[in-house]
């Protein structure tokens, strides 16, 4: 782990300083890219050397360990094609017939990715509410793999990771958690013991909404050769360009993280006094179901809220109309505010309201993204 005079950096400053090249007179400030397929190469291949891209890379290499540093891993992380691709990998963990515990409310690609498993695996799905612990707890016993998202898409439902990760490995279940929503700035679930993390790098980590991008981190040797295996017999291997721009994208997390959940927590409060709003979740405010818990384990309550207008899905539909700053569009993390109505995907699941509108909050001016709401919320 990087130390300064003994102390461990902290992720604000490992995001601007981790992965870099060494500290020599010539070498470059940042990472070079390199474009080439292989490497000049032969006798014996053991592994030790860089043979074949596919395989592995110095361009994929900084990024790893950046993103290994912020999440406390000694090892690097497994950079994936996609968020998806590194959720693929890590779900191909649990063994035909094996048993996997998902929330209810996650991704909905992750949980088709599940189903998958069940019908082509033979694997018994345990569905949980990530927020009720003791039957989190109850479903993890006999389960290979307990998949955890928190906050959860689109609910955000906060787990109580540290509980859950002890309990389950005490009845002999993998951990893996999508940190996607909260980024390791505000939650890093390797500390408190989770095997593996796993990210959408298409969010937060780069930042941007310019590349589709996924990693995995564990602390163990042996997990992490079963994903990098995958990886690379499955092919699901990341451009030179889009690493390259996560990196940099990385460079920025905190202040944009530090941007976006501050304007998320007063968009939150303002909307939840709102004449036309019926709902508001965010962990920040005070009575939300996830506040008390995100408190004692998050050093943050992350930046998507969840909103429900009056009018039920047609109101959702015609608030995000009439928005001028605010930008429909899925995916969220970007430094530019989005939202979509999320039930408008037939895959979402049947128990998120018709009505719930995700919100990405971006880093634009808070007083700007106030004025583009209200002024839609009027017109409802
Ligand atoms: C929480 C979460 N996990 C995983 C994914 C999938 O990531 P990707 O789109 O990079 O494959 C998403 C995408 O929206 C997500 O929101």
């Amino acid at each position: 782990m990087p130390q300064f005079d003994n102390q461990p950096l902290t992720p604000a400053t490992l995001a601007v300083t981790a992965g870099r090249p060494p500290r020599e007179h010539g070498q470059p400030v940042n990472p070079p890219v390199v474009l080439s397929s292989t490497y000049a190469s032969q006798g014996p291949a053991d592994g030790s050397d860089l043979l074949y891209t596919r395989w592995d890379t110095e361009t994929w290499q900084p990024f790893e360990h950046a993103v290994a540093a912020l999440e406390r891993a000694e090892l690097p992380g497994v950079v994936f094609s996609s968020g998806m691709a590194a959720i693929a990998a890590v779900m191909s963990l649990v063994p035909d017939q094996g048993v996997l515990v998902v929330p209810r409310h996650a991704y909905h690609a992750s949980l088709i990715l599940a189903e998958e498993l069940a019908v082509k695996h033979g694997v018994t799905i345990r569905q949980v509410d990530v927020d009720d612990t003791a039957a989190v707890i109850a479903a993890s016993q006999g389960a290979s793999l307990v998949w955890i998202e928190s906050p959860t898409n689109p609910m955000l439902e906060v787990a109580d990771l540290p509980a859950i990760i002890q309990a389950a490995h005490r009845a002999g279940a993998l951990v893996a958690v999508d940190n996607t929503f909260a980024t390791p700035l505000v939650q890093r679930p390797l500390t408190w013991g989770a095997d593996i993390v796993v990210h959408s790098v298409t969010k937060y980590l780069a930042g941007h909404s310019d590349v589709v991008l996924g990693i995995a981190v564990t602390r163990s040797s042996e997990l992490r050769e079963k994903l990098w295996h995958h990886r690379t017999h499955h092919g699901a291997i990341a451009g030179p360009w889009e690493v390259w721009l996560a990196l940099r994208g990385l460079r920025t997390l905190s202040l944009r993280v530090e941007r976006s959940q501050a304007n998320a927590a007063e968009l939150a409060r303002r909307l939840q006094a709102h004449p036309q709003v019926t709902q508001v979740r965010h962990p920040s405010l005070p009575d939300d179901p996830g506040h008390v818990t995100a408190s004692r384990i998050m050093d943050g309550y992350g930046s998507v809220i969840g909103l429900r207008p009056v009018g039920g899905a047609d109101g959702a539909d015609r608030l995000i109309s009439a928005l001028r700053v605010w930008l429909p569009a899925t995916s969220l993390g970007g430094v530019e505010s989005t939202l979509e109505r999320r039930r408008r995907f037939a895959s979402e699941s049947e128990t998120v309201p018709e009505d719930l509108i995700r919100m990405s909050v971006g880093i634009e001016d808070v007083e700007d993204l106030w004025h583009d709401l209200d002024q839609a919320l009027r017109s409802l």
